[in-house]
């Protein structure tokens, strides 16, 4: 992070107070010098979240999520970083700098050309809008009708209409924008006889990005006119990407903003999207009917990793099923499957069927490995050998990605009830596929790490103690000296910076220093419970033992090895003497003599 960005951040975290970031999402009651609300990342009737006033930290006793300002933003916005920084900095009314780039000619042009045309796409969407519920528009009203669609939902997904290839083009000219200008938001093109909107005659659904923009458009036809495209999308533009857009995404992100959401629903359409939300699945989405991504992916995960994938009954539906499976199994979600009758999408069939149904295939859906396995028996004749054996072996290359035996044994099991391949014979084939397997290996290395040995809580104790200032703490102990892990020496350097100009370090500054996600020692190290140790202080100072004497051991071990190799006599003599040093060391337990 550049210096002066840093402190950009610094300013910024000092405007935006912690707790009263919070109170605008959640209940806080002041309990002494902090304050308690229920969490809102995890369902509970009492509270465990406590929000730190002088730390500027928040930290959920129950589901172990902590942070500061920014992350919270983060996490309740599910937002990225950057975002949050953005939505925080604009609610107190500071300008986010751009510190990356000296170039600031071509960015600044950027910036004005990408406010503009967030502008002129949020003026057209309430003007299309407004248009719906003109006598012009009496097709649309028609056809909103038909597809039964409420005030509700036309409020919620802010649905409108284009009546005609000029009507918006001459309101925005008015307004006082020009048809470049339009025509760089993506709402009109230039045809023989001038500017035209390229939605004409369309039923508008208005697309937004996280901080709730509209970005562009996805708009339908009216009529069954196969000559035109039934949708048709905003194309690329400075604030629109197709291929990173989430229908429904928005209100999803607001859903989570009051209450947990433990899993999403993806469906094909965006009037399928309607008619799940209208029918009370409130955590549904769809992508605009372009091939799923890492980037979908990546926004999805902000809200939640648990996905009930939902999408048509027929063979594309299945196939565009199976594609998006794998991004997402490759991405770490969990994934469900459900299957509609034939030829369904979602809002035919709550239509023909209802809600309650529709919840009854939710409950019922398939994970993704049984999913996938139906999908490559789908075609087979099991008849022919060739063909039985094709499915076996592509169906046992699923298996391979799975972690654990005991899971492979209940998908063979499957396999076998398609295939009539007994489960020994699969099962020898699977360990064929898998002898070059390193997950034995995996697996050590992560017991290793997660070993938890007394000097490393006694480090923790140590550096927690620090990092809070308390009165026991021994500065001129060289810790730095027994410390391995460059976080620890990080983290060690940053306090005793603080320390020798004499000035109070905030904890909630750490989450600019480091990610926090890959580092659980340094979560234990700040939210250290010093009520767990009796007298601190004593324990302060068997730590600082603890940790001096592996050393000294490891070091004595060491000598007594170099000693039985040495074959000169001085340098034996030399190791001796190093050694009985150490040994009276130990033995005095005495800290003074610890350089
Ligand atoms: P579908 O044809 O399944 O749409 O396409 P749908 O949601 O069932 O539409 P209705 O019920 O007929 O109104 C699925 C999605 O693919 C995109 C749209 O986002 C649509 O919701 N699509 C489809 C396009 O972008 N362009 C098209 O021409 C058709
Ligand atoms: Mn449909």
């Amino acid at each position: 992070m550049a210096q002066d960005f840093k402190s950009w951040l610094e300013e910024l975290k000092n405007r935006c107070d912690i707790v009263s970031v919070m109170s605008k999402y959640c209940h806080l009651v002041q309990k002494g010098r902090s304050y308690w609300t229920c969490c809102p990342f995890h369902m509970e009737k009492t509270p465990s979240m406590c929000i730190y006033d002088y730390e500027q930290t928040y930290h959920c006793y129950g589901c172990k999520e902590h942070g500061d300002v920014i992350k919270f933003v983060q996490k309740i916005e599910s937002c990225d970083f950057m975002q949050a920084v953005e939505l925080l900095a604009k609610s107190v009314g500071m300008e986010v700098p751009n510190f990356s780039t000296t170039d600031s000619n071509g960015i600044e042009k950027r910036k004005k050309d990408k406010d503009i045309v967030l502008e002129i796409l949020n003026v057209a969407k309430n003007h299309y809008i407004e248009n719906l519920y003109k006598p012009e528009a009496r097709l649309a009203q028609e056809y909103i009708k038909k597809r039964l669609l409420t005030k509700r939902e036309l409020d919620d997904f802010g649905i409108g209409y284009s009546i005609d290839y000029n009507e918006m083009p001459n309101y925005l000219k008015n307004k006082g924008y020009t048809f470049e200008q339009m025509a760089m938001a993506g709402l009109v093109e230039k045809g023989d006889r001038g500017y035209y909107d390229v939605f004409a005659h369309r039923l508008m659904f208005p697309l937004f990005n996280v901080y709730n923009e509209c970005i562009g458009f996805s708009a339908r036809i009216l009529t069954d006119d196969k000559s035109k495209a039934k949708y048709r999308n905003t194309s690329q533009t400075i604030v629109f990407d197709k291929s990173n857009t989430i229908f429904g995404l928005n209100l999803v992100r607001a859903l989570k903003a009051k209450q947990p959401v433990d899993k999403i629903i993806i469906v094909e359409g965006q009037m399928d999207v309607i008619a799940m939300h209208k029918a009370g699945f409130k955590n549904t989405v769809a992508c605009l009917g372009t091939a799923f991504t890492q980037k979908h992916a990546k926004q999805l995960k902000l809200i939640s990793t648990n996905i009930t994938l939902c999408l048509d009954g027929d063979s594309a539906g299945l196939n565009a099923a199976n594609k998006v499976v794998d991004v997402l199994a490759q991405e770490g979600f969990t994934v469900r499957v459900v299957k509609l009758p034939n030829g369904n999408d979602p809002d035919e069939f709550i239509k023909d069927n209802s809600k309650d149904k529709m919840q009854q295939l939710i409950d019922s859906a398939v994970d993704y490995i049984d999913f996938q396995i139906d999908f490559l028996a789908r075609n087979v004749n099991f008849e022919k050998s060739d063909e039985k054996a094709k499915f076996v072996r592509s169906a046992l290359k699923l298996l391979e990605k799975l972690d654990s035996n005991s899971e492979k044994q209940i998908y063979l099991r499957h396999i076998k009830n398609k295939s009539g391949v007994p489960i020994d014979i699969l099962q020898q084939d699977l360990f064929k596929r898998n002898v070059v397997s390193n997950k034995t290996i995996d697996s050590t290395a992560e017991e290793i790490s997660t070993q938890e040995n007394g000097t490393n809580r006694a480090i923790k104790f140590i550096l927690s103690s620090m990092l809070y200032k308390k009165e026991y703490v021994d500065y001129n102990f060289n810790l730095k000296k027994y410390l391995k892990n460059d976080t620890y020496i990080k983290l060690y350097d940053l306090i005793m910076l603080k320390h020798s100009q004499d000035k109070s370090f905030k904890v909630s500054s750490l989450y600019d220093e480091f990610d926090f996600d890959s580092e659980p020692n340094l979560v234990d190290i700040v939210n250290y419970n010093f009520e767990n140790n009796g007298n601190n202080k004593k324990y302060y100072e068997e730590c600082l033992w603890n940790i001096v004497e592996k050393e000294l051991k490891t070091k004595q071990a060491m000598l007594n090895e170099q000693f039985l190799k040495e074959k000169d006599s001085d340098n034996r003599k030399k190791i001796l003497l190093e050694i009985s040093n150490i040994t009276k060391k130990l033995k005095s337990k005495n800290m003074e003599d610890i350089d």
